[in-house]
């Protein structure tokens, strides 16, 4: 189950991809012009979109997803690109050749993935040796706030031990380091990079961003307020926190890289 699943999700993702410096995220992480490149769980397809830029005409990009609603998204926003084509398929058996990518690229996916091994073995298996994997991640969203009360604090570790219930890691980017070791990669690479940050009250985006987030996760992390007044309560007080004028709100990406043998 994809837990930030809703009506608005497409639309937050949209958001959220736009406001983020991808492009120069993954040219750090070594995508080149001519790479065959993947998008492993691309959503609505504006990193794909980003990817195929990147390689150039001389390249081609794959993105995947598991959700039709927005592969329909991403394939009418793209349909422009002749070396860019859109799959429906799982990230733990994808069905693609092995070795078939020079550039594997997966961004906010692992967070909800109760087996983070197998989805990462495949990755591996489809990038050629001497190719890149990269997965990008949040480590801690939600929790780098100041004033942040403690009641606020708590509850947001009890909507996330809701959801890891569900198989979601609030903590994924600081265990990918070693989970790329263990898979064999080579050259393994951590970059800290900002996600977001709010000196002061919050931009409509990332207030629209989190109202989208409390509400697509509400039917999980309820019963742990013991129901919907007491949760939608905290998430009022969230967002209340988030209004500050003399508060500070970030968070990070812990972006990894690694090379098959
Ligand atoms: C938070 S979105 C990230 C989308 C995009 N990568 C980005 O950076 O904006 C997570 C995406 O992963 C997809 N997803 C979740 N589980 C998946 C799985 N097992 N296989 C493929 N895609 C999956 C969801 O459908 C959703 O579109």
């Amino acid at each position: 189950m994809y837990l930030m699943e809703s009506a608005d999700e497409t639309r937050r993702l949209l958001a959220q991809q736009r406001a983020n410096d991808s492009r120069q995220v993954m040219m750090l992480t070594g995508v080149k012009p001519g790479d065959r490149a993947l998008d492993a769980g691309c959503g609505p397809g504006l990193l794909t979109e980003t990817l195929t830029h990147l390689v150039g005409p001389s390249g081609h990009v794959t993105g995947f997803d598991l959700s039709p609603e927005r592969l329909a998204v991403a394939r009418a926003r793209c349909a422009h690109f002749p070396n860019l084509r859109f799959l429906q398929a799982n990230i733990s058996d994808t069905g693609l050749p092995e070795g078939s990518f020079d550039y594997t690229w997966s961004q906010f996916v692992f967070q909800y993935l109760g087996d983070r091994k197998s989805a990462l073995e495949e990755l591996v298996r489809v990038t050629r040796p001497g190719g890149k994997v990269v997965v990008s991640e949040i480590d801690g969203l939600g929790l780098q706030n100041w004033p942040f009360s403690d009641a606020l604090h708590e509850g947001t570790l009890r909507i996330a031990n809701a959801l890891a219930t569900q198989g979601f890691d609030l903590y994924v980017g600081r265990k990918m380091h070693r989970e790329f070791i263990e898979a064999g990669l080579l050259e393994v690479r951590v970059h800290l990079l900002p996600f977001y940050v709010s000196a002061g009250e919050a931009d409509t985006r990332l207030v629209r961003d989190w109202e989208t987030r409390f509400a697509a996760l509400e039917s999980v992390a309820a019963p742990a307020f013991g129901g919907k007044e007491a949760y939608q309560s905290h998430c009022q007080e969230y967002m209340r926190m988030l209004a500050d004028p003399m508060g500070l709100k970030y968070a990070i990406l812990l972006v990894t890289e690694g090379t098959k043998p």
